[in-house]
């Protein structure tokens, strides 16, 4: 397999641009390590492409994806572009069409919470005293996100507007693969979270998973409800490995893990499609947190989660595993030195503040070693 690889870069709005200098310098770095390539296509997306050519979402920005083997996506919006149409708006603007034209439906969201890090979790310390690491598997390019019909119409004399949750076969099926292929390179334990007292499709999620289960007799499976599951999520997520579901509760519930586990600022995330014959996927990868405006341009921003999104891009995208652990190898080792963005400072003895860059630095010496 060859080992000159080609990326798409969208920096986008807000922290993405200051986050995206630390990840490329790490991905430098790890390419001199393990002598291998990625040549990187600097792309518009975003507020910063409506800025420059009136669309989130060029047509060079996507044509310069479909010619890179994986996406390293930063992150878009801010409240420069906020008054725009729903559609036409950064977020959805840009990340809705990439998801739907390139088919990424599994989108893998990690909450994890290292031990030396709880304190900065609002969830009670005694309750985590290891910390967590859940998977989240969200299905991402079906459900009520792109059911059709969706829109509003006038009905006696009111003006009602709807939305369609559907889901086929197919659909839950690949994704509870994606989902207990996870488990099986984990904790082999699998909760799948569904509206199945109320909802058709989530009847049909559960008896499909249920027998995608039978494939992997090793995967212990369990099914919870939605609401149970986003109590359980606060009150022992330590109890969850890997975690699969449905677009609308994935976003939820994600957004719910990311809060529990301290930091937006440590999370990755891919957004996978269809597994290549070389075992690899076309992906795209960005941190699970926003643009985060408010720290913008300020040199403060924690690089992590961008430069752990580069990690799994070298291992779902490049087959570069070795290089993906040595990186989160080198993130951990920078925690356990004591660096720390303030999103993670508690001014305790042996932390040191550290600024966007002096965090990537630490990272790419433990890297270097
Ligand atoms: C996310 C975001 C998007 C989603 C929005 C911006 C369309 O919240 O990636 O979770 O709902 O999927
Ligand atoms: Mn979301």
């Amino acid at each position: 397999m060859s080992r000159n690889h080609k990326i798409a870069v969208l920096a986008g709005d807000g922290i993405g641009p200051e986050v995206m200098i630390q990840a490329l310098e790490v991905l430098d770095v790890a390419c001199a390590k393990f002598g291998f390539t990625v040549q990187r296509e600097k792309c518009l997306v975003g507020g910063a492409a409506i800025d420059a050519v009136g669309s989130p979402l060029p047509q060079e920005t996507i044509t310069a994806c479909k010619n890179a083997d994986a996406i390293l996506f930063g992150s878009v919006g801010g409240p420069k572009w906020e008054n725009l149409a729903p559609d036409d708006q950064p977020e959805r603007g840009a990340l809705l069409p990439i998801r739907k034209y390139f088919g990424l439906f599994a989108n893998l969201r990690p909450g994890v919470c290292l031990p030396a890090l709880t304190h900065a979790s609002p969830v009670k310390n005694e309750l985590i005293p290891n910390g967590f690491d859940v998977l989240c598997v969200r299905e991402l390019t079906g459900g009520i996100y792109f059911g059709k019909p969706k829109g509003r119409r006038e009905e006696n004399g009111d003006i009602v507007a709807f939305d369609t949750m559907i889901y086929s076969k197919s659909e839950i099926e690949r994704i509870c693969r994606i989902a207990f292929t996870a488990a099986m390179g984990r904790d082999k334990r699998l909760v799948s979270v569904d509206k199945a007292n109320v909802l058709a499709c989530s009847v049909l999620w559960r008896e499909v998973c249920t027998e995608v289960a039978e494939d992997f007799p090793e995967v212990e499976l369990t099914h919870l409800y939605v609401d149970n599951a986003a109590m359980q999520l606060v009150k022992q997520p330590d109890s969850f490995d890997v975690m699969v579901t449905g677009n609308l509760f994935g976003d939820i519930l994600s957004d719910e893990m990311a809060m529990i586990s301290g930091s937006l600022g440590m999370l990755p995330s891919a957004s996978l499609g269809q597994q290549g014959a070389n075992g690899l996927y076309y992906g795209m990868y960005e941190p699970s947190g926003g643009s985060a405006p408010d720290i913008a341009g300020m040199g403060i921003a924690n690089p992590i989660a961008q430069i752990l999104s580069v990690a799994m891009l070298l291992r779902h995208s490049l087959g570069e595993s070795e290089a993906a652990e040595a990186i989160e190898a080198a993130v951990n080792a920078a925690i356990a030195s004591g660096m720390r963005t303030g999103d993670l400072y508690t001014g305790e003895k042996g932390e040191t503040k550290a600024t966007t860059a002096e965090m990537g630095q630490a990272i790419i010496t433990a890297l270097s070693i």
